[in-house]
């Protein structure tokens, strides 16, 4: 079995932080090295600077392979339900009451870092249950991720029952489907709001300024080094509109908001000015 150099490792750390904003310390070698073994034996490799090598030459896919095999996937419905009810309490709300304004834009949610789909769909489901129904078809949620197979997952909307402890019951019997297999799938109204993509948060200056509602990226730049959480912050920023909030983990917060960002409950940010 080989093992993976220290060139080697800052190789692929630095390739790996250039494109994700993800920062591996050196704590994490075995662990890089360990998920990244297969896909050597796969294309026979025995050195990680071929390897290094070939993902570079792949483009995206090579991003998405290195993605797939740093970054961890965890979450579930209603995650953090104290952020959640804000969400249906306060935000969603306020939305609704935008959209009553004559030629109003539609509402729009981000779920940046969306995982498998859990958080979207969570949204979409608050959605129709807050906001009254000739107004919920105005609400469109993005669900962006860096890993392809966690889209593809998204996309599919199909959970074991063991993954829906989190969805408040009423919810459950709305919204989700039996399948044959005893698996769950979220129902067609429910996925009628979400559109899934890959997405690179890196390119999220690219977005349409000041075009979301809210934007939930929430346990996400806690892999990201100080100065890709500094730009995906700003970048972030930029995406919302004016009176729009900006969601992150409850472990996450901003050191220095950005002016025209304010800190208004528990890992929830306000945009106040343009
Ligand atoms: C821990 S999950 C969080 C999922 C969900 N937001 C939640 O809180 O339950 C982190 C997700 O961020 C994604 N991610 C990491 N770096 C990213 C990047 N640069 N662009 C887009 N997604 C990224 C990972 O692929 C992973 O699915």
């Amino acid at each position: 079995m080989f093992d993976m150099s220290d060139s080697e490792f800052r190789l692929l750390r630095e390739f790996i932080h250039q494109e994700t904003g993800i920062h591996l310390p050196d704590t994490k070698r075995t662990l890089l090295s360990n998920r990244l073994r297969p896909r050597l034996k796969a294309y026979s490799m025995t050195n990680f600077r071929d390897y290094y090598v070939h993902v570079r030459a792949l483009g995206d896919a090579g991003v998405a392979e290195l993605a797939d095999a740093v970054t961890t996937g965890t979450t579930e419905f209603w995650r953090f339900p104290l952020q959640m009810q804000f969400v249906s309490g306060e935000i969603l709300p306020q939305m609704a009451s935008r959209l009553r304004g004559r030629r109003s834009p539609d509402a729009r949610l981000w779920s940046a870092g969306c995982s498998t789909g859990e958080e979207p769909y969570s949204l979409a489901m608050a959605v129709l249950d807050t906001v009254p129904q000739r107004l919920a078809t105005r609400f469109r949620i993005d669900a962006t991720d860096l890993s392809p197979r966690a889209i593809e997952k998204a996309r599919a909307g199909r959970y074991k029952t063991s993954k829906l402890t989190g969805v408040p019951p009423p919810a459950l019997d709305r919204y989700f489907v039996v399948e044959p297999d005893g698996s769950r799938a979220v129902s067609p109204l429910a996925r009628a709001l979400v559109s899934f993509r890959v997405e690179n948060l890196q390119d999220a200056g690219r977005t349409a300024p000041a075009s979301y509602d809210a934007i939930l990226c929430r346990n996400v730049m806690i892999y990201f080094s100080e100065t890709a959480r500094r730009q995906s912050v700003t970048d972030l920023f930029g995406a919302l509109r004016p009176g729009g909030w900006l969601m992150l983990g409850p472990s996450e917060m901003i050191l220095e908001p950005p002016p025209g960002l304010r800190h208004v409950a528990p890992s929830v940010y306000q945009k106040t000015q343009p």
